[in-house]
């Protein structure tokens, strides 16, 4: 049996705003999907239970899209995953890495990032029509990424961030989301029809994600705080936010966070984000807030390494 594991993702800063080409920045949670293979007489997919009529239809296309890419090996998969669905935190990015990479290790290919990556696109088009690839480009990096994409470009250019001090973040699960799908084309309707006032805002909400990568870089946790309280305002400036999302932000900020705002498509539900400078401090504010939620360090593999190497 082989198995492979693709951590979900938040977007610290940029959401949207990368779709139309400006900067965002992102972070491999602790939590993800894995994916087990075992050989069987066809390549199938062990369709997980309790997921609706259209998930289960995405799931089926993008299974189909990785099995095809690679060959079809004679495995059968089997998904678990410890986050949260359709929620916003890269899930079926996760689940996209986590199939590409153990259906080509069973076909005996080598998982290169660029092949990963090919594979990994196809499935994620099945859930999300275009994205813009930040979800499984964070998924595939395992790690602290700032990213950007032309438009009119298929791939987007990653580059590895690493902060000098760890980010811990609250995520908290407000209400239900309608698909991202949904809220992404209203936002689009609505720029089509404003398009000055739309293409501003977004612009501005790149110019803080840059911010946003120099304070994380500089281990300034104020300063992406900060950052990340703005990208909220704008956020909801842009009509991406709702009551219940904005008071959970809020109850964050209040229960000590540096920096709080909505991560993902947002809309009238979905996941918040809160980051603390102590993991005891972002377990307090879960617990403290009511809601469903977690925290998680942002894994950062350079940080990773040179603790590895101190120590
Ligand atoms: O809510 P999620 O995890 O599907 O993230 C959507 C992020 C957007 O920037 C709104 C869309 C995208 O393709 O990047």
């Amino acid at each position: 049996m082989t198995s492979a594991f693709g951590p979900g993702k938040v977007i610290l800063l940029g959401e949207h705003a990368v779709v139309y080409g400006a900067q965002a920045i992102a972070g491999a949670l602790e939590r993800g999907v894995t994916a087990e293979a075992r050989p069987a007489a066809r390549c199938s997919l062990d369709m997980p239970e309790g997921l609706s009529a259209s998930v289960r239809k995405q799931l089926r296309c993008a299974f189909d899209a990785a099995a095809d890419a690679t060959g079809r090996p004679s495995v059968q998969v089997r998904l678990t995953s410890d986050l949260p669905i359709s929620m916003g935190l890269g899930s079926s990015a996760a689940l996209s890495v986590a199939v590409s990479r153990v259906l080509m290790e069973a076909a005996g290919a080598r998982p290169t990032p660029r092949r990963l990556g090919e594979v990994a696109y196809a499935m994620e088009r099945c859930f999300h029509g275009t994205p813009s690839g930040l979800d499984h480009a964070c998924s595939l990096a395992a790690g602290l990424i700032s990213y950007r994409k032309a438009p009119e470009k298929a791939q987007g250019r990653v580059s590895r961030l690493s902060s000098p001090v760890p980010l811990q973040l609250a995520v908290l699960l407000v209400g239900t989301r309608r698909p991202a799908r949904a809220t992404i084309s209203a936002l689009r309707e609505r720029k089509e029809r404003w398009p000055e006032r739309y293409a501003r805002t977004l612009r501005e909400i790149g110019r803080i994600s840059g911010e946003g990568r120099r304070a994380v870089l500089e281990g300034d946790l104020e300063g992406l705080g900060d950052a990340m309280n703005v990208n909220h305002g704008l956020l909801c400036a842009l009509g991406l936010s709702s009551a219940a999302l904005d008071g959970a932000v809020h109850g964050l900020r209040q229960a000590g966070a540096l920096g709080a705002k909505l991560t993902g498509a947002g809309g009238d539900g979905g996941a918040i984000i809160g980051l603390f400078d102590s993991r005891r401090k972002a377990d307090n504010a879960v617990a403290a807030s009511g809601l469903p939620g977690f925290t998680s360090t942002l894994e950062d593999r350079g940080r990773t390494r040179r603790e590895e190497i101190e120590s």
